[in-house]
């Protein structure tokens, strides 16, 4: 892992004990609810949340799946996860399941180590991760990968390509990038590819693909 990585896991850990007051659900309320719509999950459904972070999105989730199926929630900072758990036992939610992962790792063959070999991912919901992740074209590969065939891709994600005072705070408080061409790169690869860049004053966009 190089120092900028291990740099930003050591400040989620720490930022963790205040994500949830600085980063607010009511933020991103708009391109969750989107972006989950978009999943097109019924109940029974497993679905992937990379990364996780603290948990915001299970109680969206557990709308569309009704507390039945599978939540994988993967994330590389133990603060944050320790937050998703604290919610998950909160509500006693016995479908998710909570691992610590480097999602730059994140393929066939780790599901293959701490899954049994019928684990079938029906979407993937990988949202503020890209922008900040290494290899993020590779990550995005990887999750096609273990996507089931016809499974639904949704990525939502900061895109501002001039600097702005907005953005540098972004990448400040996210130790990520704003200016990463996700949507554009993920369009190539996947079907049935959808963009929404209407979010948070068109700097937020929700894109949608279907595994080839
Ligand atoms: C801005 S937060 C987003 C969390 C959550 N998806 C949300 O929207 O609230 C970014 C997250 O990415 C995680 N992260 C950064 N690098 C990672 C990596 N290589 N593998 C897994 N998680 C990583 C951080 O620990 C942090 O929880």
């Amino acid at each position: 892992m190089d120092k900028k990585q291990k740099d930003a896991i050591s400040y989620y850990d720490q930022f963790s004990k205040i994500y949830d007051w600085l980063s607010p659900k009511w933020y991103y309320h708009k391109p969750r609810v989107y972006g989950i719509e978009e999943l097109a999950l019924k109940p029974g459904n497993t679905i992937l949340n990379l990364p996780v972070g603290t948990g915001q999105n299970f109680e969206y989730f557990q709308k569309h799946l009704k507390e039945t199926g599978l939540i994988i929630g993967i994330d590389l900072s133990e603060g944050m996860l320790k937050k998703a758990k604290e919610k998950r036992d909160l509500h006693n939610w016995s479908n998710i399941k909570i691992l610590k992962g480097d999602a730059t790792q994140i393929n066939s063959d780790y599901l293959l180590d701490n899954f049994e070999n019928s684990l079938e991912i029906d979407a993937i919901f990988c949202d503020l991760g890209l922008s900040g992740f290494p290899e993020w074209e590779n990550i995005i590969d990887n999750m096609l990968n273990i996507l089931k065939p016809g499974g639904r891709l949704i990525i939502m994600d900061w895109y501002i390509p001039q600097p702005t005072i907005r953005g540098n705070f972004i990448k400040w408080i996210g130790k990520g990038e704003v200016d990463r061409p996700i949507y554009q790169y993920l369009k190539n690869q996947v079907l049935n590819f959808t963009l929404n860049d209407t979010f948070n004053r068109g700097d937020v966009f929700v894109a949608t693909g279907i595994k080839k």
